[in-house]
């Protein structure tokens, strides 16, 4: 019997309790990327009418310092900078966010992300790649459409900003770090109870927030599934008891990749994976995890909502980032229409 039959018995027999799904946060992964390209303005507003709780920002500088919402240090796998800047690549052949001024990177298109190298659409099935007309957008820009959004409708949708490749952005010397709480700052963005969840890869920018910058704004701790070498970051600790322990000092979650989870569920969820939220819990640290994609499911999952019951519901994270908000928002509504509540 394939392993999704067997649990989805075990779900009806009770055998893997329902649990209520109270307070588990739905996080538009680069805005609605399912179906506008990612990180546009046009693909954040469609998040926020889809329902999402939280809207990410993967953040990059540009030349002149400003904070643009972009997911790569490079502008060539989402943008047409290739035709309209052509001699601005670097030796790599790589046209960087950094070499170029906003008012610059305010001329590019955006479009679905393709392969830099081969020029193929990542995913053939979404938004047509160049049709239309998107910008890339300023971390200012999103701040103010997603508090004017709230302003007009009456709801605290929050942001998500990651702080991409901080060691990175230092060695060219841009102290991302610092311009991303400065301008949280600026709109309002300081205390714990904030809407806002600061995420990055990198342990030392985090720490430096909470006790250099003596911030208390809620940060997570992004985990990848395999180690930094070159900056000396082991994932591999993180996920352990002492690992997570010392994530609790500086942190107020984690954000795993499913695939953390999917050895696991290879063995039915096998009890030392799934574990590693109990083992967050334990340590009073919420689980988002990263990134559910009806169109790139783990082989033996055919289904998202199967995919929503199995993660928020079975294993227990407390929140999700998807591309698909609105089919995460519509499993959360339905699982609480189920339980009664
Ligand atoms: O930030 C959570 C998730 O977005 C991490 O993956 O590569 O999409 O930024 P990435
Ligand atoms: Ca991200």
């Amino acid at each position: 019997m394939k392993p999704t039959y067997i649990i989805l018995i075990l779900v009806l027999i009770g055998l893997i309790p329902l649990w209520a799904n109270e307070d588990k946060l739905v996080i538009a992964h680069r805005g609605a990327s399912g179906y506008l390209p990612e990180h546009t303005l046009e693909a954040k507003a469609l998040a926020y009418g889809m329902g999402a709780d939280y809207i990410e920002q993967d953040l990059v500088v540009s030349k002149d310092n400003h904070l643009i919402v972009l997911h790569d240090i490079h502008l060539d796998a989402v943008t047409d900078v290739a035709e309209r800047f052509p001699k601005r690549a670097r030796d790599d052949g790589r046209f960087y966010v950094i070499d170029f001024t906003l008012d610059e990177i305010k001329q590019l298109r955006v479009h679905e992300r393709r392969d830099p190298k081969v020029g193929n659409v990542v995913f053939p099935g979404r938004f047509p790649s160049g049709k239309s007309r998107f910008s890339v957008a300023t971390f200012q820009e999103e701040i103010e459409l997603i508090q004017g959004l709230n302003k007009s409708t009456g709801k605290n949708v929050g942001i998500y900003p990651e702080i991409k490749s901080p060691a990175w952005h230092q060695k060219e010397g841009k102290d991302i770090t610092r311009l991303t709480l400065e301008m949280l700052w600026e709109y309002g963005y300081r205390n714990k109870n904030d809407a806002v969840f600061v995420q990055c890869f990198e342990p030392a920018p985090l720490k430096r927030i909470r006790n250099e910058l003596k911030s208390q704004l809620r940060l997570v701790q992004l985990i990848w599934t395999e180690n930094n070498e070159a900056l000396g970051i082991d994932y591999e600790r993180m996920i352990t008891p002492e690992g997570m322990a010392d994530i609790a000092k500086y942190a107020n979650g984690i954000g795993p990749s499913l695939n953390h989870f999917i050895p696991g569920l290879k063995d039915l969820f096998g009890l030392e994976k799934v574990s590693l939220v109990d083992l967050a819990h334990q340590n009073n640290l919420v689980v988002h995890a990263y990134t559910f994609r009806t169109d790139q499911l783990p082989g033996m999952i055919a289904d998202i909502d199967l995919m929503h019951e199995l993660f928020l519901i079975n294993i227990g994270i407390d929140g999700g980032f998807t591309d698909f908000p609105d089919r995460m928002v519509e499993f959360l509504r339905s699982a609480k229409r189920t339980n009664g509540e």
